[in-house]
């Protein structure tokens, strides 16, 4: 066994595929299937943006991406590890690898900022340090650092149910770049913000992964920042994968397939340039 390694298989090193899914499906609960064969690679440092309409299946992908989610069918490799064969220990070794930066960050309400950055490392920590860090926060410079970058420092010691939602959803992004993981998955992480402010926090998650090489798998609804800051942009729509290509090859007549029918996004002409197409979806 090589340096980095673990006994159980989750090696701590670099790996060169972050993600594999391979024919992947999910069935949930009631019988509604989210997606189907979904195959996506995603190589360590590289970008990804899921782009698609409401209830493509963006979210799903995400939950299997972060092994909270079992698929019906197919194979999904993490870090070099298939999260559904590894015990107890392992598997949660690994999901402290990876981090996640939920649709609407499920933060409780009475913590402090500070406490719900720190919780970015607990599953990398012993039991008794990660205990002692919910009394006594053990890093508030580390916290203070995360959140500096979000222009939100100044709330390190305010409670969660203090916040605005877009307050929250910067605190959740400090979270994971408190982590440091290896793997990044933000879902929707600017749906409750401005416009210079999601650039602000998508800058700063791109930032985190160049500087880390950490993998960065987001679901945007605005195209827009997909295509600026992401250099490959995958097409979600009715659980599968329509396209998978590099940002500058996205057209304005795959767009407008891939959105067609939604109600909400303003479905742009067929002879618009991208820039125009992007703009009309940029606030869905
Ligand atoms: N926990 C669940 N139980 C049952 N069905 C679910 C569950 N989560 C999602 N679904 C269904 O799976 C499909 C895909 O949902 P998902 O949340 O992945 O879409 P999405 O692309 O993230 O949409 P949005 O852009 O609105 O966030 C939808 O039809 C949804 O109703
Ligand atoms: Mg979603």
């Amino acid at each position: 066994m090589g340096p980095g390694s673990s006994s159980d298989g989750v090696e701590q090193g670099s790996v060169t595929v972050a993600l594999l899914l391979s024919g992947v499906g999910v069935v949930h609960p009631g019988g509604r299937r989210a997606l189907e064969s979904v195959d996506l690679s995603v190589a360590a440092g590289e970008r990804i943006a899921l782009i698609g309409p409401s209830g493509a299946g963006k979210t799903t992908l995400l939950r299997v991406a972060g092994a909270s989610l079992r698929p019906t069918e197919g194979r999904v490799e993490l870090l070099g590890a298939g999260p559904w064969g590894l015990g107890a220990g392992a598997l949660r070794r690994l999901r402290a690898r990876i981090g996640a930066v939920h649709q609407a960050p499920p933060l409780p309400p009475r913590q402090r900022v500070v406490t719900a950055v720190l919780a970015g490392r607990l599953g990398q920590w012993t039991v008794g340090r990660a205990l002692w860090s919910l009394v006594h926060p053990a890093d508030t410079e580390g916290a203070h650092d995360a959140l500096d970058q979000l222009g939100l420092a100044d709330r390190l010691f305010d409670r969660c149910d203090r916040l605005s939602g877009g307050q929250l959803q910067r605190v959740a992004v400090a979270r994971v770049l408190y982590q440091r993981p290896d793997l990044l998955l933000a879902d929707e992480p600017v749906s409750s913000l401005d416009r210079a402010t999601s650039e602000l926090l998508v800058s700063r998650l791109v930032a985190q992964s160049e500087s880390t090489g950490a993998a960065l798998v987001a679901s945007l609804h605005a195209v827009d920042l997909a295509l600026k800051w992401f250099p490959r942009v995958v097409g979600v729509r009715a659980g599968r994968v329509v396209f998978d290509l590099p940002a500058g090859d996205v057209t304005p007549a795959l767009l407008q397939a891939l959105y067609e029918g939604d109600a909400v996004a303003a479905v742009p002409a067929p002879d618009g340039v991208a820039a125009a197409t992007a703009a009309a979806m940029m606030c869905r």
